[in-house]
């Protein structure tokens, strides 16, 4: 087989937040299919970077009280080790903020300027008088123009659907200073992205595209395309735009050129040669990984702009829809907004490489990971099925024949079988049609363990634990579970290094599948993978939702438990909360919260007769006005540890329960509750 010289590539992501599970699908989609070239003998590299700028970041960095480079330092650190433990297998992850980059976005800049891409004119935004700073869409709130709903954002309303621009909107305020933003004018640069209109819809039917991907698109290319806006002002966290003092490129200008300079970064120190995999004309392949949400970024304007600066196109984009967590897009408050990290407190990172793949497909569609589906799906396929075979054998093998594997198997039809199906199961990896080529996997494993049912090693054993039949049929079970692994290797890279090991091997390739193993010594078996337990998985949702609580309000809803219930506690941890009823002395909108007002509390008085009170931010704003509330009972915790929050310290929590937004219920203490009753 030609051995194939192929670049790979996941989505850049943003600098200022951590990995979350919605990042490791796609770089776990994307590691399975490199890690799957690989074995198959050919090239493969997958570079990565942070995506370090943009105003989100500068903005970011400012709250932090730190320069944006330390801020992108800090977040790459922590990205590259959240990487490395789910197993992702990047040979390079570095940063948009780079020398490289910025001398690849020069030059290519330089080159749309000189083939007459570029032109520029004056554009009306809105503008942040207090922060000096024109204002992007997301950072303006506003009541709409058409249904008059409050606190819509930038362009259209998420009451009644309307679009609109933000200067339409009615009482605008910057969400950054909540100053009113004015009008301003401002000269920016935009890239002639319709001259490229033939040259797009060519490109996008040549099979770069999965066809609902092209036919999102044909509907854009079918209208007219528009200038895009590649420039930004001062102040932004980005690269000052040559002979342009005080204008920056767009964070989208130069976040793919991310890519070929993370690729640069990596010739610098490897044999690779960056003319190999960008210039056009080679023989070399180049894949982009990217969710649904970025298409337009990646077959519009980044092949456009490859190809006014004479560079190659990518051989295809591959995107992939969404993930969501119990059915439901991803939420911080029922704790399913979950992070890399908390993920890694809690669980072993292959039992989600293998969910997801078992999920995965080539489309588009949103792919769900349902708790307690995973927790059943991972016990039962990899430790039930795969595992089970070889801890079925394994025994037999190491104390009636001291780890030899027999001479020949007993049944070689079964192996054969396996075997057999190799060159189908790399086709679907090859398509990223991961889930069917695991569902291939676990019909075998099935077939497997029938055989080993039917032959009973265990019964055999009773009689002779040396007879030859016994050694035959163990060792047919071992080659089984050695061919699985094989093909589950893509997914699964420990648990095979733990296979190699117990099968005293080298590291497998996928050709290894073509022979099996006879005569040969293994090790004592030991377990390859332990079950999912579903009180750990509670705990990385309980432990989403509480890292939430500390950056956010006091008052949130219980965690969605996946058995049904909260865990239980003692009653001696229930009887430390000290409920009382407080009067809500004054409440106010707290400047810069989205969610939060500020409660200040009157709890009566305390065993000295002095008065007791306490300042709570409690995130009902989307429930209450201040103003209502101010003079109503309420139920709080008392004795809750003082928290640090981004606006002040609160000290303590209020009660309330409901689905949340308009609908939260401030358990209101009954007529006659005085301030300062004890909840008993
Ligand atoms: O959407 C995002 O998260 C972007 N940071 C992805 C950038 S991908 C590439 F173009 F750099
Ligand atoms: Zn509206």
């Amino acid at each position: 087989m030609k051995q194939r010289k192929i670049l790979v590539t996941s989505a850049l992501p943003y600098a200022n937040g951590g990995i979350h599970l919605g990042h490791l699908m796609e770089a776990i989609q994307t590691d399975i299919w490199v890690r799957f070239q690989r074995l198959r003998g050919h090239d493969c590299v997958y570079v990565c970077a942070d995506d370090a700028h943009g105003t989100a970041i500068m903005l970011s960095a400012e709250n932090q009280g730190i320069s944006p480079e330390q801020l992108i330092d800090n977040v790459n650190a922590e990205h590259q080790r959240d990487f490395k433990d789910f197993l992702i297998q990047f040979d390079n992850f570095y940063s948009t903020h780079s020398s490289e980059n910025k001398q690849l976005s020069e030059s290519i800049y330089a080159a749309l300027k000189a083939n007459g891409h570029i032109n520029r004119r004056s554009i009306k935004q809105l503008f942040d008088p207090e922060k000096g700073l024109f204002l992007a869409d997301r950072y303006i709130t506003g009541s709409c123009p058409k249904c008059k709903t409050t606190d819509q954002y930038g362009d259209n309303c998420e009451a009644c659907g309307s679009t609109y621009s933000p200067a339409e909107l009615i009482d605008p305020k910057s969400s950054i200073s909540g100053a009113t933003p004015i009008e301003k004018d401002s000269e920016h640069f935009f890239f002639d992205l319709p001259a490229f209109t033939d040259m797009l819809k060519a490109w996008t039917r040549s099979g770069t595209l999965q066809d609902s991907v092209a036919n999102k698109l044909s509907e854009w290319l079918d209208d007219e395309l528009q200038q895009w806006d590649i420039s930004r002002d001062a102040p932004y966290f980005g690269f000052e735009i040559p002979d342009a003092p005080g204008k920056y490129f767009y964070v989208w200008v130069d976040a793919p050129i991310g890519y070929m300079a993370s690729f640069k970064n990596l010739c610098e120190h490897s044999e690779y040669e960056f003319d190999d995999y960008w210039q056009s004309g080679q023989d070399t392949e180049l894949y982009h990984f990217i969710g649904k949400d970025i298409i337009n970024f990646h077959t519009l304007f980044w092949p456009a702009m490859l190809t006014s600066a004479g560079y190659r196109t990518p051989s295809a984009v591959y995107v992939h829809g969404f993930l969501t967590v119990d059915g439901t897009k991803m939420s911080k408050s029922r704790g399913t907004f979950i992070n890399a990290r908390t993920y890694l407190d809690h669980l072993n990172p292959e039992y989600l490489r293998y969910y997801l793949a078992a999920k995965l497909s080539s489309g588009i569609d949103d792919l769900d990971l349902n708790l307690e589906d995973f927790a059943q799906r991972v016990n039962s396929d990899l430790v039930g099925k795969v595992v089970n075979i070889a801890s079925r054998c394994a025994g037999f093998i190491s104390k009636g024949f001291d780890g030899f594997l027999a001479e020949k198997p007993d049944n070689p039809t079964l192996l054969e079988e396996l075997q057999k199906a190799n060159e189908n199961i790399a086709l679907l990896y090859d398509q990223r049609e991961y889930g069917k080529a695991i569902r291939i996997i676990m019909a075998l494993a099935d077939l497997a363990n029938q055989y080993i049912n039917d032959k009973q090693p265990w019964v055999i054993a009773q009689t002779d634990k040396q007879s030859l039949e016994l050694q035959n049929v163990c060792s047919t079970g071992i080659n089984a579970f050695r061919l699985l692994i094989c093909y589950l290797k893509p997914v699964l890279p420990t648990m095979a290094a733990s296979a190699e090991e117990f099968l005293r091997v080298k590291p497998l390739q996928w050709q290894d599948s073509e022979n099996i193993l006879l005569s040969h010594k293994i090790n004592k078996f030991f377990p390859l993978m332990t079950r999912v337990e579903m009180d750990k998985v509670q705990a990385m949702v309980n432990a989403t939702q509480i890292d939430f609580e500390k950056h956010n309000s006091t008052t949130t809803k219980p965690a969605k438990n996946t058995s049904g219930l909260e865990p239980e506690i003692e009653f001696d941890d229930f009887a430390k909360i000290d409920l009382r009823v407080a009067k809500i002395a004054n409440a106010e909108l707290v400047d810069g919260a989205d969610k939060l007002l500020k409660l200040s509390l009157d709890l009566g008085t305390d065993k000295n007769g002095d008065a007791l009170s306490r300042t709570v931010f409690s995130g009902i704003k989307s429930a209450y006005k201040p103003e209502d509330l101010i003079g109503m009972h309420t139920v709080v915790v008392a004795n809750l540890k003082p928290r640090k929050m981004k606006f002040g310290v609160s000290e303590g929590m209020i009660l309330a329960a409901g689905p949340g937004g308009e609908e939260i219920w401030l358990l209101e203490a009954h007529n006659g509750a005085k301030a300062g009753m004890r909840i008993t």
